[in-house]
């Protein structure tokens, strides 16, 4: 596995064998088993895997959060060398945004409500980046965590809108042994915040299981969302929604298909989490 911080150094590696494969996983570090299963995939469906561990500052809207951002390069890059990625760019802010930096990527709609109210500006960074990532590695599939949905929206919008030549490959989310959906942020959880975090999980649940009974109602859904939140000790809600999964616009009657999603403050740290439901399954 090579590690490195120099774009022309990617660029060599990736175009030296010109006829190769290459799946990218994108990351911000402090990997967790979510990653890895991005990597492990990516290894069995590529010749060659490409990683990048980057703390993206563009995509954070709270300076305060991007100074708490974990990191531990040197854990990370172990895993990703078991995991079997064949090339690592660890750039830094100076080398993506380089003083007088001014071009960013802006989706129009599908950022504008769930995190992109909650975070403004957060899916101009992360579609910007991306598509730096794209650019630089150039790889035929790239890999993302259904953990971070309207994410995976935002960036399959961008991809076809500006005709990106690659395929985005969606993992489903992986989850603790009670069903907390792994995340970074997680370590910032205090042991009675930790058992009270799998609420959400709880709660999406919650709501499953009333449509898988036939209850149609975008608002009983939410409802059933809400109630599991609001009866745990530690969570303060934030949203709860019923999305339609491509436009993300919010649901009166569930038709098919939904994405069930949440934002909950579990003792000041902020978990997101989201299920798809499916009438027709
Ligand atoms: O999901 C993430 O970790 C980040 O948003 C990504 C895609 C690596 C862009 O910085």
């Amino acid at each position: 596995m090579n590690v490195f911080t120099e774009i022309s150094d990617i660029r060599i590696q990736r175009w030296a064998e010109p006829l190769t494969t290459w799946g990218l996983v994108p990351t911000m570090g402090y990997l967790h088993e979510g990653h890895l299963s991005l990597v492990r995939r990516a290894r069995q469906e590529n010749d060659r895997v490409g990683v990048s561990i980057f703390v993206n500052p563009t995509q954070f809207n709270n300076p305060n959060d991007l100074v708490a951002y974990p990191r531990d390069m040197e854990r990370d890059l172990a895993l990703l060398q078991e995991a079997g990625a064949d090339l690592v760019w660890t750039p830094t802010p100076e080398m993506v945004y380089p003083p007088g930096y001014q071009t960013y990527v802006e989706v129009e709609k599908v950022p504008r409500p769930l995190e992109g109210a909650a975070r403004p500006g957060h899916f101009r960074g992360v579609a910007t980046i991306v598509a730096k990532l794209f650019n630089v590695f150039q790889p035929q599939r790239a890999y993302f965590g259904q953990k971070d949905a309207q994410q995976v929206v935002v960036i399959k919008r961008m991809v076809e809108d500006l005709n990106f030549n690659l395929e985005i490959i969606v993992n489903p989310t992986v989850r603790e042994a009670d069903g907390l959906a792994m995340s970074s942020r997680n370590a910032r959880l205090s042991p009675a915040a930790r058992q009270s975090a799998t609420c959400l999980y709880q709660a999406l649940l919650a709501a499953k299981s009333i449509f898988e009974q036939g209850q149609r109602s975008a608002d009983s859904l939410r409802a059933a969302m809400r109630a599991v939140i609001e009866s745990t000790r530690l969570a303060r809600l934030d949203y709860v929604s019923v999305a339609h999964p491509d436009t993300l616009a919010e649901l009166d009657m569930v038709e098919d298909k939904a994405l069930l999603s949440l934002a909950v403050f579990v003792d000041e740290v902020r978990l997101i989490d989201n299920m798809l439901v499916d009438g027709k399954q």
